[in-house]
């Protein structure tokens, strides 16, 4: 049985109106990595660093999917093999739009992390340093994100996957963060046949054996209805 591996990144949701990291006035263009996406400067300010995920939650509620990601849901729903959508992404467009097992190897904006006790729940809209952990009270909440420097959620499944892929497709991401940058290469060496689809060619675009370039919500679509017709 066919199995496909999807890896989105920030580029598949900007269409949704969602900001991307590396483009011209991307969030990096506008907050500096240090203060609000690494351990340390939650440490230093988490005030600051719940005001950023806290804006980010709220545009990410009022995001709707777009047909890229639409188009990912139909290709789970209507390929003969498995289809697992791995995301670099925070946001929750790819369950909106209908996609089921999605992996949010960096976390996700909707979920809260206790590091006291490790509890997790569903995130309020606002998070505050002095909230407490619904569990153990301790004030030791966070936003369940994977920072800079931390290890990103499932791993070990997600290298499982890349290995026994037929086909893995790179969609709106500039392969500028390890180990997701990785993914192709790691894949394409396993024996799947690899397709970039993003705006422009990412820096790693030497690691695919295929790429359309343009916007997801055009390339992604038709790249979806090739690959079921492929399978019929
Ligand atoms: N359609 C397709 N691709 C697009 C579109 C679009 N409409 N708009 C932008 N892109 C592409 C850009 O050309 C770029 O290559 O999406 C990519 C976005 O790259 P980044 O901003 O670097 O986002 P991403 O690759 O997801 O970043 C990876 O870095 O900061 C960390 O944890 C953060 O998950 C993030 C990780």
């Amino acid at each position: 049985m066919e199995k496909i591996v999807i890896l989105t990144g920030a580029g598949i949701s900007a269409e949704s109106g969602l900001g991307t990291f590396r483009d011209e006035g991307g969030l990096w263009a506008q907050h500096r990595i240090e203060d609000v996406a690494t351990p340390e400067g939650f440490a230093r300010n988490p005030q600051l660093v719940h005001d950023f995920y806290n804006a980010r939650r709220a545009q990410a509620l009022e995001a709707k999917p777009n047909p890229a990601h639409d188009a990912l849901a139909r290709l789970q729903r209507e390929a003969k093999g498995e289809v697992v959508i791995v995301t670099q992404n925070v946001d929750g467009l790819h369950e909106a739009a209908g996609a089921t097992g999605v992996m949010h190897m960096h976390g996700a904006l909707n979920a809260a992390f206790c590091a006291a006790c490790e509890h997790r729940w569903d995130a309020p809209l606002a998070m505050a340093p002095d909230d407490r952990c619904p569990a153990c009270q301790a004030t030791a909440t966070r936003p369940d994100i994977v920072w800079f420097g931390e290890m990103p959620y499932d791993m070990e499944e997600i290298w499982q996957h890349l290995e026994e892929a037929d086909v893995f497709a790179a969609i709106g991401t500039s392969g500028q963060v390890y180990p997701a940058a990785a993914f192709g290469q790691h894949a394409g060496r396993a024996g799947a046949h690899t397709v970039e689809l993003n705006l422009e060619p990412s820096v790693n675009s030497r690691d695919f054996a295929e790429a359309r370039h343009g916007s997801a919500s055009e390339v992604v679509p038709l790249w979806v209805e090739e690959e079921l017709s492929r399978q019929k």
